[in-house]
C-alpha cells in the first residue's frame, strides 16, 4: 500500500501514539481489502456510543485512547447514546449505566468529536454531496449517504470510523470507488406504498433476498426522505446492503447486466408485516410504550405525531426519538409541548433500542420502523407490535 508523506509520519508515529494505532488499524484495513491507497474524507461518523452495547472494554479502550491523546483531524460526529442525557433520570436509566455512560461522552468530547448524538445526521444539516468521501459507521446513516446522498462510504465499524477521523483518511476500496457501485439485483415495486411501515416492511423483506447485493427499485413513484431513511436501514438490517438505487429519484442508477430480477407484491409485503408484528392475535397486541424516529425522526415526522396526538389521546406511552438539535426545534415550536400533554415524550441523544429498555419496565414495544422492530426483540428482549402510526397508538 502506497501511503503520502504525511500518513507515513502517522504510521511512524510522529504525530503520537493514538494517531499512530489509528493509522496501523487503517493500513491493516486497507491489506485486508486490497486496497492501493488512502483516500482523504471530508467527515467521519462514529458508532459505538451507548454504554449497552459497547460495555466496559469500549469504555477502556476509549479511555487509553483519549489518554494517548486522540484527536480527530476532520469533523467528526457521534451516534446515539444510551440516554438522554437531560430526562434520563425521570426515564428511569439505572443510575450506574449513567455513570458509565457519562465517562464514554466524556472520552469522545476530548477527542474532540461533535456531541450530534444522531443516527440522522442528514436531518441536522451534515449532508455531504454526491461523490464526496466520508467514514460512516451507522449501518443506517451510511445508506442514506451513499443511496440518497450519493456520497461515498464503506460500512465502517466504530473503530475504523474513529481511526479515519484521527487521520482524515480512509483506504480507497469499496464503495469509494465508483465501478463497484452497480446493483446486482433489480425490484420490481407492484405494491402499494404510502407510510413508514409500509416502506420499512419492503426494505426487511428484500434485505433478506439481497444479503449484499445492491438493490436498483423499480416502480416507486414517489419516496420522502423519511421513506427512504427507513427502506435504507431496514435493509441493512436484514441484509447487509450499505447502497441501494431507487429509478428517477435516487442520484445514481447503473445496474450489471446480468443481475437478477424479481417483482414485490402487495400480498408479500402484507405477509412481512405480520411476521414484524410478533404480539399480533396475542392477549398482549397492544403495546405499553410505542417508539418512533428510528432511524431519528425528522422535524416534520414530530409535527405529524404532534398533530395527531393533539386531535386523539393515545392509548399508551410514547416515544419519538430525534437528535438534540430537533428537540430544541420541537420544544420551540410547541410540539413538544403537545407531544407531553398527550402522555408522551421527545427523547434526545439516544434510541429506544439503544438505551436499556429492557431494564427501564418494558416488554412489550410498538414500532413504525423495520429496524427498530428487529433489535428491539434481538437485543431488548421485547415482544413487538409493528405497524402504521395510527395502528401502533390507538390499538
Ligand atoms: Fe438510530 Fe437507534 Fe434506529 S441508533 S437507526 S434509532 S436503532
Amino acid at each position: 500500500m502506497k501511503l503520502t508523506k504525511e500518513e507515513q509520519r502517522l504510521f511512524d508515529g510522529e504525530f503520537g501514539e493514538a494517531a499512530r494505532q489509528s493509522m496501523e488499524i487503517l493500513v491493516a484495513l486497507g491489506k485486508i481489502y486490497g486496497a492501493q491507497k488512502m483516500i482523504p474524507i471530508t467527515s467521519a461518523q462514529v458508532a459505538g456510543v451507548s454504554y449497552k452495547t459497547i460495555g466496559d472494554a469500549g469504555l477502556e479502550y476509549l479511555q487509553d485512547l483519549a489518554a494517548k491523546g486522540a484527536k480527530t483531524r476532520i469533523p467528526t460526529f457521534l451516534n446515539p447514546a444510551g440516554m438522554d442525557i437531560a430526562q434520563w433520570k425521570e426515564m428511569r436509566v439505572p443510575e450506574e449505566f449513567a455513570k458509565k455512560q457519562i465517562e464514554i461522552l466524556d472520552a469522545y468530547s476530548k477527542m474532540g468529536i461533535m456531541k450530534t448524538y444522531t443516527c440522522a445526521p442528514y436531518f441536522i444539516g451534515i449532508r455531504p454531496k454526491k461523490g464526496e468521501h466520508i467514514a460512516w459507521a451507522e449501518s443506517s446513516a451510511i445508506s442514506f449517504a451513499n443511496s440518497v446522498l450519493g456520497a461515498r462510504t464503506n460500512r465502517e465499524g466504530g473503530p475504523s470510523a474513529l481511526a479515519a477521523a484521527i487521520c482524515g483518511v480512509t483506504p480507497y476500496y469499496g464503495l469509494h470507488i465508483e465501478e463497484n457501485r452497480v446493483a446486482k439485483l433489480v425490484v420490481d415495486v407492484k405494491c402499494e406504498l404510502k407510510t413508514i411501515s409500509d416502506f420499512s416492511a419492503l426494505g426487511c423483506a428484500i434485505g433478506e433476498i439481497a444479503k449484499d447485493r445492491y438493490p436498483a427499485f423499480t416502480g416507486i413513484k414517489t419516496a420522502t426522505e423519511e421513506q427512504l431513511k427507513v427502506l435504507g436501514a431496514s435493509m441493512a438490517v436484514t441484509g447487509s446492503v450499505p447502497l441501494y438505487f431507487v429509478q428517477g429519484i435516487t442520484p445514481e442508477w447503473k445496474v450489471a447486466d446480468d443481475a437478477e430480477r424479481i417483482t414485490i407484491t402487495d400480498a408479500e409485503l402484507k405477509t412481512t408485516k405480520t411476521k414484524l408484528d410478533t404480539v399480533h392475535g396475542t392477549r398482549d397486541s397492544r403495546p405499553q410504550l410505542v417508539t418512533l424516529g428510528c432511524p431519528h425522526a425528522s422535524l416534520n415526522e414530530i409535527k405529524v405525531v404532534a398533530d395527531m396526538v393533539s386531535k386523539r389521546k393515545p392509548h399508551c406511552e410514547f416515544w419519538v426519538c430525534a437528535s438534540r438539535k430537533l428537540k430544541e426545534e420541537s420544544d420551540r415550536l410547541g410540539y413538544t409541548r403537545a407531544i407531553q400533554s398527550a402522555g408522551g415524550r421527545v427523547v434526545a441523544d439516544t434510541c429506544m433500542v439503544v438505551c436499556p429498555l429492557e431494564q427501564m419496565g418494558y416488554s412489550v414495544t410498538g414500532t413504525n420502523s423495520g429496524k427498530a422492530a428487529k433489535y428491539l426483540q434481538n437485543l431488548c428482549k421485547q415482544r413487538v407490535a409493528f405497524g402504521d402510526i395510527e395502528d401502533i397508538l390507538y390499538r
